[in-house]
C-alpha cells in the first residue's frame, strides 16, 4: 500500500527553538534591519559589503545551531508517511534532522552562487563570504538567497507538490510573504491541515484545519502521537 503524502510547509518559527530569530515577531530580524538595505538586489548593487556582512552573520550562527525536536519529529514521520518538506527557511536544519525531501523556496544560506551564471552554485565549508571570492568564470559570488523583488524559482515545483498532498502541516510561519504564502490556496479541499504556531498565522478557520497553538517542538510532540498511532 502506498504511503499517505504529507506536505510540511515551514517558516522561521520552525527554527526559533534552535536559536534562529524569526522575522516578524517582536524583536525579530526585520525590526533590527531594513529589508531593502540587506535583502534586495538594489542593496547588493549599492552596498555589497553590508549585504554580505548580514548573511555572513546569519551563516556563522547557523554553523553553531542544531536541529530542534520539531525538526527531528518531522523527519521521523518518514517512517510511516511520504513526507515532502517545503520550507521558506534558508537554514539546513530539516536536512540535518534527517528529512530527505526538502525544497527551499527562499534559497540556502550555506550555498553561494555566481553572479553571471545562476547554475554555478557552491556549498560553503566555512561561514565567511568575501568581496573578491569568485566563481570559476571569474565573477563575484553572492549569497544563494531569494531577495525581495527576485523570482521564487522553486514556486512551480512547490505548487505541484502541495497539490499532491493528502495532509498538510504548516509550522511556524506568519503567512505574510508572497508568493510563498499563496501555496495555501493550492491545498486540496477538505484534506486535514494542522497548523502549529504559538501565534495566529493568517489562516481562515475551516472544519478541516486543526490549530495547535504551541511552539514547534511541543506542537510536533502532540501531533506525532496522533499521526503515528493510527
Ligand atoms: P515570520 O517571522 O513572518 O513568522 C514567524 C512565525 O513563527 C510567526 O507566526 C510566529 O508566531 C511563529 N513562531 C515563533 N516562534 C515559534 C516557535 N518556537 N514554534 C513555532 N512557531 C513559532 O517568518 P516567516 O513566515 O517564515 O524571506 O517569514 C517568511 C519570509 O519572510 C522568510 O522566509 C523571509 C522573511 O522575509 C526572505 O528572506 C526571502
Amino acid at each position: 500500500m502506498s504511503k499517505t503524502k504529507i506536505a510540511v510547509f515551514s517558516g522561521a518559527g520552525m527554527s526559533q527553538e534552535s536559536g534562529i530569530m524569526t522575522f516578524r515577531d517582536m524583536g525579530g530580524l526585520w525590526e533590527q534591519y531594513d529589508i531593502t538595505e540587506v535583502a534586495s538586489p538594489i542593496a547588493w548593487a549599492n552596498t555589497p559589503q553590508l549585504v554580505m556582512d548580514f548573511y555572513n552573520q546569519r551563516r556563522k550562527q547557523l554553523f553553531e545551531c542544531e536541529p530542534n525536536k520539531g525538526h527531528l519529529l518531522i523527519a521521523q514521520l518518514e517512517k510511516k508517511y511520504d513526507v515532502q518538506v517545503i520550507t521558506q527557511n534558508v537554514d539546513d536544519l530539516h536536512e540535518r534532522a534527517g528529512s530527505t525531501n526538502v525544497l527551499h523556496l527562499h534559497g540556502e544560506l550555506k550555498k553561494v552562487r555566481s553572479t553571471i551564471d545562476t547554475s554555478l552554485v557552491y556549498e560553503m565549508k566555512d561561514w565567511e563570504l568575501k568581496l573578491g571570492d569568485l566563481c570559476e568564470k571569474g565573477s563575484q559570488l553572492r549569497p544563494h538567497i531569494v531577495w525581495f523583488g527576485e523570482a521564487v524559482w522553486a514556486m512551480h515545483e512547490a505548487v505541484e507538490l502541495i497539490q499532491e498532498a493528502e495532509m498538510v502541516l504548516v509550522v511556524g510561519t506568519s503567512l505574510n510573504v508572497y508568493p510563498a504564502a499563496g501555496l495555501m490556496n493550492y491545498i486540496k479541499d477538505t484534506i486535514p491541515i494542522y497548523v502549529i504556531d504559538p501565534g495566529s498565522p493568517a489562516f481562515t478557520p475551516q472544519e478541516n484545519i486543526t490549530f495547535i497553538q504551541k511552539k514547534a517542538s511541543h506542537g510536533m510532540e502532540e501531533l506525532i502521537d496522533i499521526l503515528m498511532s493510527n
